[in-house]
């Protein structure tokens, strides 16, 4: 088999605009109701026939990627080949520029990018379906990485509804010096609600941050973004708060922790607006990079 035969499948990383989090279920997930929107960071997938399954990675945080058998890439692979009764003999490769441990589902987005390319490869025929079922096992954030744009998640989040969007909104991101694990943030949202002693709601979908979206306003959007992982992020990284401020004193129309975080989220009012906030943080001594980036983007996709 020849070189010729790679595949390489681009796949987006995502923020949650809105990310509504119920009481722990009896199997230690949280019921969400998680509004994704997949944003033009990238990691690029590529696999190649191989004699047995490696992995390798490449970028500024690669040294931080497991690359055995855990990795979501490495599991996608198998999980496919089990299905179609083949073994996963392909080196896979992450040219990896969404950022690590960060809340913007770059694990996630490796492992669907790694399915979509085997399917290719393989030329297995899986239908949309099957591969999402394949995603849902892999992880809650997995299906949306496979189809990217703008979607609702239920359930653990893997029970996608896909949102219609009014346009382009443009964002600001400011990775923070580490990680954070997200088992950790949800233990830590379980610790601050048992010290609340409140009822946690069952999550629900913001009607007006749907409509938001399908209007493509950023004012409107930027109004009605919430996320409940924020204070236990917070909790457990407390300096994202000056990271946060900094957005804010730099004309962030809003700023939120994405995802289970540490990675902030800024969002501007057009391109230009973008990076001059951008700017503004990079200079503001409370984070280790920033990039700009809009959404939505499409989900993994074959180059
Ligand atoms: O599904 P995934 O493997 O990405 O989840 C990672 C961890 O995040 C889970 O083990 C769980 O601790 C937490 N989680 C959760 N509720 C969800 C999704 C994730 O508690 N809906």
């Amino acid at each position: 088999m020849s070189v010729s035969q790679s595949v390489t499948v681009r796949v987006p990383a995502k923020v949650n605009v809105q990310l509504a989090v119920g009481a722990a279920r009896p199997d230690g997930f949280h019921d969400l109701a998680n509004v994704f929107l997949a944003v033009g960071l990238f990691d690029e997938v590529t696999v190649t026939p191989a004699a047995e399954l490696r992995i390798t990675c490449e970028g500024p945080d690669a040294g931080q990627v497991p690359l055995d058998g855990t990795n979501l890439a490495a599991r996608a692979a198998v999980a496919l080949a089990e299905r179609y009764g083949r073994t996963p003999d392909v080196h896979i490769h992450i040219a990896k520029d969404i950022p690590v441990a960060g809340g913007m589902a770059g694990g996630s987005a490796d492992g669907a990018g790694a399915l979509v390319a085997c399917d290719a490869l393989w030329g297995t025929g899986a239908s949309q379906v099957e591969l999402l079922d394949i995603c849902a096992e892999l992880g809650s954030d997995v299906p949306f990485s496979l189809v990217g744009g703008a979607a609702l998640g239920i359930g653990r989040g893997e029970k996608l509804t896909v949102l219609e969007t009014g346009g382009t909104f443009h964002w600001v991101f400011a990775m923070a010096e580490g990680g954070l694990s997200t088992p950790a943030v949800f233990r830590e949202f379980d610790r601050l609600a048992a010290v609340a002693d409140s009822e946690i709601p069952a999550p629900v979908a913001s009607p007006e941050l749907l409509a938001a979206l399908a209007s493509g306003d950023p004012d409107a959007l930027a109004a009605t973004v919430s996320n409940d992982l924020q204070p236990a992020a917070l909790s457990l990284f407390p300096a994202l708060a000056d990271t946060l401020a900094a957005g804010r004193a730099a004309g962030a129309l809003t700023a939120l922790v994405s995802g289970s975080g540490p990675t902030t989220a800024f969002l501007a009012r057009d391109a230009v607006a973008a990076r001059r906030i951008a700017e503004a943080l990079s200079h503001s001594g409370t984070c280790r990079a920033v990039r700009v980036a809009a959404g939505p983007v499409p989900g993994a996709s074959v180059l």
